[in-house]
């Protein structure tokens, strides 16, 4: 049996969304920027996807721009705040120590362009609280990035609440709201979000397109130039295909919220619950009450996460130590050290990602391959 557990780092393409991207590889392949009427037919699609995608996530449909992923996002809005406002009297980035390396990096790289980054600690729990951004903004913050919910542990940020600290002092809020969709509902007007990021290969669309919405009112320098698409703030011919994929994934996925959501926390919660029935000495990371109903990241006593991953692989199951990205990293998971996590248990971690194509079935055979991986690597422990 195959059993994907992994769908944090991506999901499967739902069929409905290829169907709908199909037309516009074999006939519909017209470049939406082209002045024939081939292209500008196209171009018509491309803004009704604009106006579809604020349906659902609110703002204004000329606020958002199509990207590559949400890797592009974070690093066009982090950087292009930052470089617009290059030599202002706000200087200070303040971005929190769970976030995502591509906003942690793109913060980073502005270090040498005179930026002043400072982080904020989450509670023991996993979560971002306002209490820890009051001791550190001011009125020399240009910018706040805080994710919506993190991608290890899937616990959720009160990202309203932040906003309006930043708003009190002046600074632009941005979230990174990749891991929310559809866990949570996003409004971006009524929760005071100016910039947002998502990723269309993480709520069952295509891989390689994304979305950066940047309020109208937010000057950023482009990262990406050329052909003056996206009114110059991203260059570059549209993947129409992706962006079709990636509005009717959305759709269907917030069309179809309630009844997943039923029934992923379910199946969770019964991962959970069996797990901790069968095996001794677990510690799940993270709040279990808030955080998505998709994810559990567990701590494994005395053994390795990276060995529990590899043995459930060889038996058909597929997890994660954290976020796809450190694949090829051990150091052992910041975020789980930002939230007070012993370093002798910093790679004792395994984290399941349940989404919409898992069954019950699934979760027993899990459950039963653990119990035989988690035996047989604890025998071997020198860690009793
Ligand atoms: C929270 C978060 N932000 C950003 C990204 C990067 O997204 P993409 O794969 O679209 O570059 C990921 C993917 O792992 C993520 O989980």
């Amino acid at each position: 049996m195959q059993v994907y557990l992994d769908n944090a780092a991506t999901t499967r393409v739902d069929k409905r969304v290829i169907q709908a991207m199909k037309p516009y590889y074999s006939k519909l392949y017209a470049n939406a920027s082209s002045i024939h009427l081939l292209g500008q037919r196209n171009n018509l699609d491309l803004m009704e996807a604009k106006e579809r995608i604020s349906k659902i996530i609110g703002g204004e449909a000329r606020s958002i721009y199509f990207t590559s992923s949400a890797t592009e996002s974070n690093n066009m809005i982090v950087k292009g705040v930052a470089l617009a406002n290059r030599g202002g009297k706000r200087n200070k980035i303040i971005i929190s120590e769970m976030e995502h390396p591509c906003v942690r990096e793109s913060a980073h790289s502005l270090k040498e362009e005179g930026f002043k980054i400072e982080y904020i600690k989450p509670n023991k729990k996993g979560i971002i609280t306002k209490a820890e951004l009051e001791k550190i903004i001011d009125d020399k913050t240009l910018l706040v990035s805080v994710m919506m919910v993190n991608n290890e542990i899937g616990t959720i940020n009160n990202v309203k609440q932040l906003a309006k600290l930043a708003h009190d002092h002046g600074a632009y809020f941005h979230t990174d709201a990749v891991q929310a969709v559809p866990y949570l509902e996003i409004d971006i007007k009524k929760m005071g979000i100016d910039m947002l990021s998502l990723s269309a290969h993480k709520f069952n669309g295509p891989k390689g397109v994304g979305l950066a919405y940047i309020d109208s009112k937010i000057k950023i320098k482009p990262l990406i130039v050329g052909g003056g698409q996206e009114e110059g703030l991203r260059a570059g011919t549209y993947n129409l295909p992706g962006i079709i994929g990636m509005t009717k994934a959305l759709e269907l996925a917030y069309n179809e919220r309630d009844e997943y959501i039923k029934r992923v926390k379910e199946l969770r919660d019964y991962l959970w619950k069996e797990m901790n029935k069968e095996i001794s000495d677990l510690k799940l990371n993270g709040d279990l009450a808030k955080r998505v109903p998709a994810n559990l990241n567990v701590m494994f006593y005395s053994i390795e996460g990276e060995a529990i991953l590899i043995d459930l692989s060889r038996q058909g199951v597929s997890v994660s130590t954290g976020s796809a990205c450190s694949a090829t990293d051990l150091k052992g998971s910041y975020v789980l050290k930002s939230i007070g996590l012993d370093k002798n248990y910093l790679n004792s971690n395994v984290r399941f990602s349940l989404g919409k194509y898992n069954t019950k079935e699934e979760i027993d055979y899990t459950i039963k391959c653990l119990k035989k991986t988690v035996k047989r690597l604890r025998a071997f422990s020198p860690i009793k």
